[in-house]
């Protein structure tokens, strides 16, 4: 697995049974692999659709404060030059002085146990030199140094500086260029929020810890625009939302923290920003942020585009450039706590079992529909009318008949689908009845097909 750090036995198990089962597999895994790149299969799309949907619904669609936007990739090069992100949006960086291969200095640092909260690159450099620090590979360690996270491209067939442009790092900036547009089509009120979500793409030196440090990943972020004088409240506001949300992805509320960054840590925009860290087998890292960026982007905006990006409050004179609070959720280390919540390795009946338990709204197969046995026509006759009216109802319904009952159970066990309903000789020939048996008790009830459906 390219270049991926895997730092103790559960996230191995997780890894593995993710590829096994068709969750996530290495990107261009067929061609040895792209570092930093993952591809989901047919379970792990689904997953993590459903974990992008209950975001959706949860943040926009049941909220009369909010508009979605979905913005293109690229963009005019002005964007990342007023955000500020060709400037700054660096990570620092080390050499290996004999191979050349490059590293994260903050990282290398930390696991040699050093703490660099804060740290400038010189005192980075100071720190490796006076305690020898070496790269993996043993060797001796340039000074450190900067280096942009953007991936660079040009756009149209003359590559010129003018045709430069980046991959975006960052979805925020496709939310603020449509702020005006947004305002000017609807009037929202104060506070109002723009969300989105889609790919954004960062040249991590180091990519590691499977899909936790990738170099394209997907966001799920809001802007929230608010009065300069309100954003305290509407902080603390998304806040709680935020941990609503983790409840419902299933994240137990004991393995998730909260972190307020000191100033000397914050992104260049923001003048207070809370990490939520979260208990990944990997260790306590970050799963989402939360910033108040100030009016940082749409002043830059207005002062680079030459457009005025002031809200006009209905019915009076006062007029501002809002302020902003951020939730920004990278999916991928939404997915990955979800996957690590639910893996879980227990017993029945003697017999060790591996089993996901995802909450049932983000299972990716809701019910698993079996005949008891494959080879008896009018089991699977029945079997089948189930399966497709609960489909129908579904759509992520899977119908195994392979191998014996309890294979079928340990293997949907493994892919975290709550219910399997089998038909047997009693639906057809006595009550008409359904056995469904939950995935967490492994008890099994019978129950009428109207029942199930309804
Ligand atoms: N928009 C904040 C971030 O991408 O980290």
């Amino acid at each position: 697995m390219a270049n991926q750090q895997i730092k103790n036995e559960r996230m191995e198990a997780i890894v593995s049974l993710a590829k096994r089962r068709g969750f996530i597999y290495q990107g261009s895994d067929v061609y040895g692999g792209l570092s930093g790149t993952w591809d989901y299969g047919p379970l792990g799309v689904t997953l993590k659709r459903n974990i992008m949907q209950l975001w959706w619904k949860m943040f926009v669609d049941s909220r009369d404060d909010m508009y979605g936007v979905d913005a293109a990739i690229l963009m005019n090069q002005k964007v990342w030059q007023a955000s500020g992100h060709v400037d700054t949006f660096t990570d620092p960086l080390v050499e290996d002085m004999e191979t050349k291969q490059r590293f994260r200095a903050d990282h290398l640092l930390k696991d040699a146990g050093y703490s660099v909260d804060g740290l400038t690159l010189a005192e980075m450099t100071k720190l490796i030199q006076d305690n020898d620090v070496k790269s993996p590979n043993g060797n001796a360690l340039s000074d450190v140094r900067t280096f942009n996270m953007m991936f660079t491209t040009t756009v149209g067939p003359v590559a010129d500086d003018k045709s430069i442009s980046y991959l975006r790092p960052e979805t925020a900036q496709g939310i603020f260029t449509n702020f005006r547009n947004v305002v000017d089509a609807f009037y929202p009120d104060l506070p109002f929020g723009i969300a989105q979500q889609g790919k954004a793409f960062r040249n991590e030196i180091s990519p590691r810890d499977f899909v936790f440090r990738s170099r394209e990943f997907e966001q799920m972020e809001i802007e929230y625009f608010v009065h300069p004088e309100k954003w305290a409240e509407s902080f603390e506001a998304l806040l709680k939302d935020t941990h609503d949300f983790l409840t419902a992805l299933g994240l137990p509320a004991e393995n998730v923290h909260e972190l307020e960054v000191p100033e000397n840590d914050r992104a260049h925009y923001s003048k207070r920003t809370i990490d939520i860290e979260f208990d990944f087998p990997i260790g306590r890292e970050e799963l989402m942020g939360i910033a108040y960026r100030t009016d940082f982007d749409l002043s830059n905006i207005q002062r680079v585009a030459g457009k005025s990006m002031d809200y006009s409050v209905k019915g009076t004179n006062e007029k501002f450039i809002p302020h902003v609070i951020e939730p920004s959720f990278g999916v991928e280390r939404a997915l990955m706590a979800v996957l690590s919540s639910a893996y879980t390795e227990d017993e029945v009946n003697g017999d060790k079992r591996i089993v996901m338990k995802f909450p049932a709204h983000l299972a990716p197969v809701k019910y698993c529909v079996s005949p008891l046995l494959k080879n008896k026509p009018e089991l699977v006759a029945k079997a089948r009318e189930v399966y497709e009216l609960l489909k129908k109802k579904h759509g992520n319904v899977m119908w195994d008949d392979n191998g014996n009952i309890g294979k079928r159970y340990r293997r949907q066990d493994e892919i975290g689908t709550p219910y399997c309903v089998v038909i047997d000789f009693d639906t057809i020939e006595n009550d008409g009845l359904v056995s469904v048996r939950d995935r967490d008790t492994t008890e099994q009830k019978r129950i009428s097909i109207e029942e199930l459906i309804g």
